[in-house]
């Protein structure tokens, strides 16, 4: 059928006449891209911009179909661009070290005597059951009470990001966290410690919210993944440097674990410095309406000055992010549904892999098993050297491999390990024995498969697939769901990991093998691949593709614009 452009303004006009019209069972036939229906018939330029805004104007923010280009956009991947990506990554050095260090802080008897007395005692006495020695709730708060901080602080990074950028939300995580770091290594008691844990947490919020949503955003489609990635592995850089530093640090006495704590405040000068020098993103200038400096940022980071059809989609993007006015409220509607169940099931997963029992507890763990001090935080570093290395797999791998392969591959690795674990525990771990030197050995290979799989998988793809996944206008609203979602179950995991230990004793990693399975089951049905796709392309692209959740984009088009 041959389109005229006169015929299309009237074809609008109509549909504004009649009330509302749905556009249902939209896949990308149905719903072509704007460019894609008119070009054929309208011959300048500017007609073609004068339909555009006369249909944007026609549709609600929910309504408008993204996407001038079908595969990828102009450009070069950048020197620029990575260096941006680089600089932005420190941000995960930041939340890396804080998972590392407080593990090794907890085992340390400086550290203890001086804050939790009792725990000391327990564990000086010789006939305490293995399984339950640490099992104190308020030293799980020492761990855990950061990430209820950074639940809350997401939210208000949320908007923090959407109003004032990416950028500024980078500058005030680096500030909290550099507070915070003030607090915990001057700390003369409980109340101090914690309340720097807080503004530690609210800096891990802030840092979480801006740095993966900044790394999707700069990255050309082909290489996403691969940059997005660069927050993790910093995040893994980060608990392999804190676990060396206590280890160097516990010989240190009495106050070895004050370098510990202190030294979290490198990460964040970092960051405050190099958020000095990176761009905004292209998107975020946009969306508040800056579009000259949308461009030129999109010339410099593309390398090329032909970024008109990448800078079309945004603008298309801006447009209607500016028309959400309560971002949290979209959220809650139906086309919205699948990429929230996604980023807030992806967190739940992710800890309920049961990675952070190992992460914060690495060295008390290995103390468990009889482990003396000194080998337990030399197990954690090894670990922690596995979870650096195993990331760069997943750099390599995510953009060709794609998501759901990782993912899946990652399940198996997982299930055989911990139920292997599991099981040598539950025969050979009693309450007041020790491992013998060979089976110890045998568990902390099993540990590094488990924690290599994870590092490939669940870890980077956790941060990656929430930021890549919203259209603007709920991206910022929407990953913050995700961070929070994530700060939660890190929460509730470092809370209660140690009790459920005491309780379950070696069943705790069947257990988490169990929810292996589920998981697994949900890449399986649920979980689109997001590959290569543009990221302002996901709705036609993915969701209104997917056998399940293209229920859910048949939106409503309110036509009176
Ligand atoms: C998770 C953390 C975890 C870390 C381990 C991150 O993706 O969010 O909870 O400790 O990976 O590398």
């Amino acid at each position: 059928m041959a389109w005229s452009g006169i015929d299309e303004i009237r074809g609008v006009k109509a549909c504004a006449a009649s009330d509302r019209r749905t556009l249902s069972q939209s896949n990308s036939e149905q719903t072509p891209s704007i460019h894609r229906l008119y070009k054929p018939s309208v011959s300048t330029p500017d007609a073609l911009k004068t339909l555009e805004l006369t249909i944007q104007a026609s549709m609600p923010a929910a309504a408008v179909v993204s996407g001038s280009s079908s595969a990828e956009f102009d450009g070069r991947i950048t020197v620029y661009v990575i260096l941006c990506g680089v600089i932005a990554a420190t941000g995960g050095l930041m939340f890396g070290y804080d998972i590392g260090i407080s593990g090794g802080v907890t085992a340390m008897d400086d550290f203890l005597e001086k804050f939790f007395p009792l725990v000391y005692r327990r564990k000086r006495e010789a006939k305490e059951d293995n399984y339950c020695k640490y099992d104190n709730q308020g030293l799980q708060l020492f761990t855990s009470s950061l990430y209820l901080a950074a639940l809350a602080a997401s939210f208000a990074a949320s908007k923090t990001c959407s109003r004032y950028g990416r950028k500024v939300t980078m500058q005030l995580a680096s500030l909290f966290f550099l507070a915070g770091v003030a607090f915990n290594a001057a700390a003369e008691n409980l109340v101090m410690l914690i309340f720097g844990r807080i503004l530690l947490g609210f800096g891990v919020g802030f840092g979480n919210q801006a740095v993966p949503l900044f790394l999707s955003e700069i990255a050309p489609a082909r290489i996403r993944g691969a940059l997005n990635i660069l927050f993790q592995l910093d995040v893994t850089i980060g608990i392999l440097v804190a676990n060396i530093v206590n280890y160097a640090t516990a010989n240190i006495h009495p106050w070895g674990w004050r370098l510990s704590l202190g030294l979290a405040g490198v990460p964040a000068v970092i960051l405050c410095a190099g958020s000095l020098v990176i761009t905004e993103t292209p998107a975020s200038l946009i969306e508040r309406g800056k579009l000259d400096d949308g461009r030129a940022t999109l010339r410099k980071i593309r390398g090329t000055e032909n970024v008109d059809a990448e800078f079309d989609e945004i603008v298309r993007a801006g447009e209607a992010s500016r028309r959400v006015k309560r971002p949290f409220r979209s959220l809650l509607k139906r086309p919205s549904r699948p990429q929230l169940v996604i980023a807030v099931a992806m967190q739940f997963f992710q800890q309920f892999t049961g990675i952070n029992a190992i992460m914060f507890y690495a060295p008390v763990l290995f103390q468990t098993m009889g482990f003396k001090n000194n080998a337990s935080l030399l197990s954690a570093v090894i670990t922690g050297g596995v979870n650096v290395l195993s990331t760069l797999v997943s750099v390599a791998a995510v953009d060709r491999a794609g998501r759901r392969l990782l993912l899946l591959e990652a399940c198996a690795q997982m299930f055989v390990t911990q139920t292997a674990i599991g099981g040598i525990l539950l025969a050979r771990l009693k309450s007041d024995n020790e491992l013998g030197a060979t089976v110890a050995v045998w568990v902390v290979v099993l540990v590094c498969c488990y924690v290599m799989s994870f590092a490939w998988s669940w870890g980077p793809l956790g941060w990656l697939i929430p930021s890549e996944t919203f259209p603007l206008e709920t991206r910022a609203a929407g990953f913050a769901c995700a961070v929070s979602a994530n700060m939660l179950f890190t929460f509730v995991i470092a809370q209660a990991f140690l009790s459920m230990m005491c309780g379950m004793k070696a069943g705790i990693f069947l257990f988490f093998a169990g929810w292996i399975v589920v998981m697994a089951a949900f890449v399986v049905f649920l979980l689109p691949e997001t590959k290569g796709v543009p990221i302002d392309e996901m709705a036609e692209r993915v969701w209104r593709q997917h056998w399940y959740w293209k229920r859910y984009m048949e939106e409503e088009v309110d036509c009176q614009g």
